[in-house]
């Protein structure tokens, strides 16, 4: 968890990766949608325009699709699932016979760094992953270094639109972070510190 530009699609994919699990960003999912045009995707376009929230039935549903599907038995990372009192509730319910969720990793950063690195956030096309414009792209190059797609701006990462996002956060999400550090579930990282000491302290809030 953590709020829009704190770094969470950043580390979801590598923490998965070192877990030897697969991860899942809700926001991709819906984007992927939306270049497929589905209905799903289209109704989801309406909300993330406008930095809103996609109805928690649509939320739950396409992620408690992907978290009950056999191949996750074993484990998996979510990236930006539960943002409400509902989706947290789903989620637990779900997860209970296991013990609910192993750990709720919180990244953040100061409001003025998260407007910075969204309003400059280069995004991949083909495999989502982001850069920045002030750094880690090579100067002449505007595709991805992993995958070669074209890079582009989220149409929700301008400036007035990223920070109704975060505000949004602040309001809506608060409450299920506080739920998670009740119950001892939550290990909170600053996601000020470059992205490698990131990645560490996270794996070690994991392990
Ligand atoms: P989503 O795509 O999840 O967007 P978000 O939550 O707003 O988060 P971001 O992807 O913008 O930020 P991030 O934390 O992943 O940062 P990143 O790693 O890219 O959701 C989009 C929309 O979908 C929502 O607004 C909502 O409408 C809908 N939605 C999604 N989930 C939902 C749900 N559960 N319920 C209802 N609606 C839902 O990093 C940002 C930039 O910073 C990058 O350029 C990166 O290179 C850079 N960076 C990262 N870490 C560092 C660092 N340590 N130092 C310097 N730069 C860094």
């Amino acid at each position: 968890m953590g709020p829009p530009g704190s770094g969470k699609g950043t580390q979801a994919s590598g923490i998965a990766k070192k877990l030897n699990v697969e991860s899942v960003s809700t926001g991709d999912l819906f984007r992927s949608h939306q270049t497929r045009q589905t209905e799903l995707g289209i109704l989801a376009a309406t909300y993330m325009e406008r930095g809103e929230y996609v109805p928690d039935a649509v939320a739950i549903k396409i992620i408690m699709d992907w978290v009950v599907h056999p191949k996750r038995s074993k484990g998996f990372v979510l990236d930006g699932f539960p943002r409400t009192k509902t989706q947290a509730e789903t989620l637990d319910k779900e997860l209970c016979r296991y013990g609910g969720v192993d750990r709720v990793l919180l990244i953040d950063a100061p409001e003025v760094e998260l407007v910075r690195r969204l309003t400059g956030r280069l995004s991949c096309k083909d495999c989502q992953a982001t850069y920045h414009v002030d750094h880690n792209l090579s100067s002449n190059n505007r595709k991805c270094e992993k995958c070669e797609g074209r890079l582009y701006r989220r149409s929700d990462d301008n400036s007035i639109v990223a920070k109704k996002r975060i505000q949004l956060y602040r309001k809506e999400t608060s409450s299920v972070v506080e739920h998670y550090r009740e119950i001892g579930k939550l290990k909170e990282i600053n996601g000020a510190e470059p992205m490698d000491t990131v990645a560490k302290n996270l794996l070690e809030a994991v392990e």
